[in-house]
């Protein structure tokens, strides 16, 4: 019987590296789930849940989500039948050794090791010009960029027609503040991954096809 090709991968980086919308593309090719926490996090939010209740002030200043709540979330959909069987991209977890730690526990426990993590670098000034020209639809949560990935009308996503909005977070003073607990939090991630082995840099600069082309090219052998 022909063996499924599953990858299990991390795809880390600072505040609009673009790892959501290389996880998007890259997943729908490899037939992958995408996992995002703050997409997971931001559906909460809208469903006025109590967990989105705890989340939205913190998210709207740009600080991390307490780990407890993040891993309780994260736990829960990892352990779907699809992550399991098809295999997923984690999207902005972890974001500090602490839930790296849980995340190792938790892939443990089910016996599915991570194959990969894909490390995007790229400009701090890019970084800027990308968070602060997104654009995103309040209803089905699709993305633009007003240069690089402007929707077809002006103003109006093209899935579902709703007006789009700038994220809260987007706003200058939260672009800093997610930067500088990037730089304080998330980045030493880097050297945790590099002493296990897992992981792959990528050069994230460029147009989101040339991005693209070379996360497919680095990881056309993993797993
Ligand atoms: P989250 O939604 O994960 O935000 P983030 O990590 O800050 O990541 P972004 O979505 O801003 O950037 P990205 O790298 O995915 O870039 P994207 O592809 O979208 O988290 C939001 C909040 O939730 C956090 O601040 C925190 O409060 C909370 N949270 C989430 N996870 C948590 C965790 N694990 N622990 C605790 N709290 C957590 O691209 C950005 C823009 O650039 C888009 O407009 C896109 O079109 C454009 N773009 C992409 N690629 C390119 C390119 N190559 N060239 C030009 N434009 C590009």
């Amino acid at each position: 019987m022909k063996k499924i090709r599953t990858l299990r991968g991390v795809f880390l980086g600072p505040p609009g590296a673009g790892k959501g919308t290389q996880a998007k593309v890259f997943c729908e090719r490899r037939n992958l789930v995408h996992v995002s926490t703050g997409d997971l996090l931001r559906r909460e939010v809208k469903n006025e849940t109590p967990l989105g209740a705890k989340a939205s002030e913190i998210m709207t200043r740009g600080d991390l989500v307490p780990d407890s709540l993040v891993l309780e979330i994260t736990k829960k959909r990892l352990s779907a039948e699809d992550c399991r069987t098809r295999g997923f991209v984690l999207d902005g977890y972890p974001r500090n050794c602490a839930q790296a730690m849980d995340l190792d526990t938790t892939l443990k426990s089910m016996a599915l090791p991570l194959d990969v993590v894909v490390y995007f670098e790229v400009s701090r000034a890019s970084l800027i010009e990308r968070l602060s020209g997104r654009r995103v639809c309040p209803k089905c949560a699709a993305n633009y960029h007003v240069r690089e990935a402007p929707p077809k009308d002006d103003r109006r996503c093209d899935h579902c027609g709703a007006e789009l909005v700038q994220r809260e977070d987007d706003r200058p003073q939260a672009i800093e503040n997610r930067l500088m607990v990037y730089k304080d939090q998330t980045r030493e991630l880097v050297d945790y991954y590099t002493e296990r082995n897992l992981l792959v840099p990528i050069d994230a600069s460029g147009n989101i096809d040339e991005v693209a082309r070379r996360v497919f090219e680095k990881l056309k052998d993993i797993p």
